[in-house]
């Protein structure tokens, strides 16, 4: 049985603090006294060892690669369930019933359009402007359209944001590529379900017959349920710390979304085709490459490498690799960039660099050839990494204000000017 308590021993005296228990992985010292009782505080930069919050939501086993979704494994939902399911199981804790499936899309369905001002904010970008700042601000717009999703605190008024916020961000996400392509925006389609209607809103050309391809609708499908959630990573940590001050949903999500961005972060998949595209236009020689991403002096990474928390492989990774494989055959598409990635990995894997310091693939790095085959422009990606990750954003936030987790205010360590009086302008 393992101790429910550490001793720390300081300046003579000893102290304990209690350890809260998991139901699976990490447990937590609660320090919450810490500071109170010694005077000390932690120091853990990027938070590599500590917790921010209880949460029920997901769980990643980082040592056997593993990832479940409220319980259920990752390679089981991806396989049986669909996204508009898998946004359900998050917000609420389990798989729904029929009766809630429906009520569920019907929910969704009765905000299925967009404010039509809202497309004046659209219209004054740029063309150039890169969709996941379009996105930020649109988002982060939508609060003035949908005051009463501000400030909610019932768990009706929680939900009835969730589902608000569903249905109109695939619009705001499928406006920024009809934006960056020049083309009208289209409404939604209540007739159709949530990956169908999004794909149309992206796709439908004003001059022809609109034909929804069951391939890519199931890769997008796949696609958005591997980027679901996945706890406590930049971007939602940066939607509960915004929501924390109680600010609205919309605003949370928009500062998620510019967290989403970073190339370190969501931005990665992007990164990735920008790298194979590099390569390739290098001659392909990837055993350079990999040299390069180890040399310190070069600031080059190996872009969809590498995780805080896998140091195996990251299932997603495993299940998209092998989604595009089958969709690049299903589609009769022949992608450099995929041999070069999957050479890549290899000669990683077979490197003691990349070995020793437990860098695998991550859901980056083979997520952006799909989004290609399915004729997604590169700087979108990130944009369908949101839409993936939107109902884990929700869910956190909302598991955050059911908790009434305090205002999020870490300390720190502060080494600056040791305090001094103000010196006259005339005398420095
Ligand atoms: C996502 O947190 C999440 O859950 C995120 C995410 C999600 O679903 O929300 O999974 C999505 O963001 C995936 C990650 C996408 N980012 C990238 O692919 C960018 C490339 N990867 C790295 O920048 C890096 O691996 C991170 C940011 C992902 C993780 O960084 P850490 O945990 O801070 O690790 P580190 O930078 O301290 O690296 C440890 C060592 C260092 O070498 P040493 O100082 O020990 O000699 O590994 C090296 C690093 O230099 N290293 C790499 C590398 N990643 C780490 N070297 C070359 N190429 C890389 N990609």
């Amino acid at each position: 049985m393992s101790d429910n308590k550490v001793v720390l021993n300081y300046d003579g005296k000893s102290f304990e603090y209690p350890i809260i228990d998991s139901t699976i992985g990490d447990r937590g010292i609660d320090i919450s006294k810490l500071r109170d009782q010694t005077g000390l505080i932690t120091l853990d930069l990027g938070y590599k060892n500590t917790g921010a919050t209880l949460s029920d939501i997901t769980y990643l086993d980082g040592d056997n690669g593993e990832l479940y979704y409220r319980g259920y494994p990752i390679e089981q939902i991806a396989e049986k369930s669909n996204f508009t399911e898998v946004m359900y199981l998050l917000l609420h804790g389990e798989l729904p019933t029929s009766d809630q499936f429906q009520s569920f899309q019907k929910g969704i369905n009765k905000y299925n359009f967009v404010a039509d001002e809202m497309k004046k904010i659209l219209d004054v970008f740029p063309r150039s402007a890169h969709p996941m700042g379009v996105l930020s601000s649109l988002t982060s717009a939508l609060t003035a359209f949908n005051p009463r999703a501000v400030d909610v605190n019932s768990k009706e008024d929680l939900d009835h944001a969730a589902e608000m916020m569903i249905a109109k961000f695939s619009h705001l996400c499928a406006w920024t590529y009809r934006k960056k392509l020049g083309l009208p925006i289209n409404h939604g389609d209540n007739s159709l379900n949530y990956v169908e209607n999004f794909y149309k809103m992206c796709f439908r050309r004003p001059n022809e017959e609109f034909h929804l391809d069951p391939i890519v609708v199931g890769a997008l499908d796949k696609l958005l349920i591997l980027h679901a959630d996945h706890e406590q990573n930049c971007s939602t940590s940066t939607v509960r710390m915004v929501g924390s001050a109680h600010t609205g949903l919309f605003a949370s999500v928009s500062a998620g979304i510019s967290a989403l961005w970073g190339p370190l972060h969501g931005g990665a998949n992007q990164a990735v085709i920008e790298m194979l595209e590099l390569i390739e236009q290098d001659g392909g020689d990837v055993a350079k490459y990999v040299e390069k991403a180890k040399n310190k002096d070069d600031n080059f990474r190996l872009m969809g490498f590498g995780h805080r928390v896998y140091k195996n492989f990251d299932p997603r990774a495993t299940i998209i690799k092998k989604a595009a494989d089958d969709i690049l055959n299903a589609l009769g598409i022949e992608d450099k960039a995929l041999d070069i990635a999957m050479q890549l990995e290899r000669v990683a894997l077979e490197d003691e660099y990349f070995v020793s310091r437990k860098l695998y693939p991550n859901v980056d790095f083979y997520s952006g050839i799909i989004y290609r085959a399915l004729g997604i422009p590169t700087e979108m990606f990130t944009v369908m990494f949101a839409l993936g990750r939107l109902p884990g954003w929700i869910s956190q936030w909302k598991e955050m204000r059911l908790h009434n987790d305090p205002i999020g205010r870490p300390r720190q360590v502060y080494q600056g000017a040791q305090k001094r009086d103000y010196v006259d302008f005339s005398a420095r």
